[in-house]
């Protein structure tokens, strides 16, 4: 085996020839975990949802039950997220989990507040309430109420991640890539086990002040934030646009015959309500 090329060390810096072992690869050393808990001993549980089927109702879920994760599920939930590839397999993802410690307490209300202020400003900028948004049965007015529901509990979400990404050299367009697999990651296991959350940039005004609560390092870049909890309701298909407008074949705007969606597929539009010109909801 490659890793026998190389130092086996637990966390106190002792050698041992146990094979259970973490790499180090900044420093080319091979960790053993020192860590004891029972969760060490326990396989990652394996849900009954076809993969696939799993990943076509992961939507992005709003509104939680008021139940904590057990912390098993926590574990797998983040092993199958730390799964996800990364460039030159550097691992540059880091997660920040925030349940019912005074400082996840502290981290939520901050985002909380946050988001209130953002979703006040898109719901009046992008026309929630106009057009068919007066309507209370329309998508729209739905998303709406979903919303302010989401943005008013914030702060007594189950679980708060920040999902990071260790900067290793200047910003980059590609960076995103070694930490978002990760996110999807984290959600498609979420779903697998009966849980649901959501990305949100609702961090991203007050990240100042999460990184001095939180002692989260300059060069670490908040990637986003993610709720997550049992969902109240169901979880349902996720919508987009027909495959053959996603799908080019050959040259750009050549649809492939081949991308078909398949029976039962339901369709959204993209983006936010449309706006006409002189700023009027349709
Ligand atoms: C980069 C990114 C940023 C997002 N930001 C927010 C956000 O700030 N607030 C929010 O409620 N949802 C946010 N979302 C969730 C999207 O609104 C959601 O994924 C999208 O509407 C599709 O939802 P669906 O999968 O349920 O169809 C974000 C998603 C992504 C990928």
């Amino acid at each position: 085996m490659a890793q026998q090329s190389v130092a086996l060390l637990n966390r106190s810096g002792q050698t041992s020839s146990d094979s259970r072992f973490q790499h180090n690869l900044n420093r080319r050393v091979v960790y053993m975990s020192s860590n004891n808990h029972p969760l060490g001993q326990q396989p990652v549980e394996q849900p009954i949802i076809p993969l696939l089927e799993g990943l076509a109702t992961t939507r992005a879920i709003r509104r939680y039950k008021d139940e904590a994760i057990p912390e098993a599920h926590l574990r797998d939930i983040l092993f199958s997220a730390t799964r996800a590839p990364s460039g030159s397999n550097r691992q540059p993802f880091r997660f920040l989990v925030l349940t019912d410690s005074e400082k996840a307490a502290q981290a939520k209300a901050l985002i909380a507040q946050s988001a209130q202020d953002i979703w006040t400003e898109k719901e009046r900028n992008d026309g929630y309430t106009k057009g068919s948004g007066s309507n209370p049965d329309s998508p729209k007015s739905r998303m709406a109420r979903t919303m302010r529901e989401y943005v008013g509990h914030f702060g007594s979400v189950p679980v708060l991640i920040l999902p990071c990404l260790i900067r290793y050299r200047d910003p980059d367009p590609m960076e995103g890539a070694s930490v978002y697999p990760a996110v999807q990651n984290l959600l498609l296991a979420a779903r697998g086990l009966g849980y649901g959350g959501v990305i949100t940039g609702f961090h991203r005004p007050v990240e100042a002040e999460l990184k001095t609560l939180l002692e989260i390092p300059d060069d670490v870049f908040v990637a986003c934030t993610l709720t997550l909890g049992k969902p109240q309701g169901s979880h349902g298909p996720v919508r987009r646009r027909p495959l053959d407008e996603f799908v080019f074949t050959d040259s750009w705007g050549s649809s492939a015959h081949w991308a078909v969606d398949p029976p039962g597929t339901r369709f959204t539009s993209a983006g936010p309500p449309k706006k006409h010109k002189d700023n009027q909801e349709v």
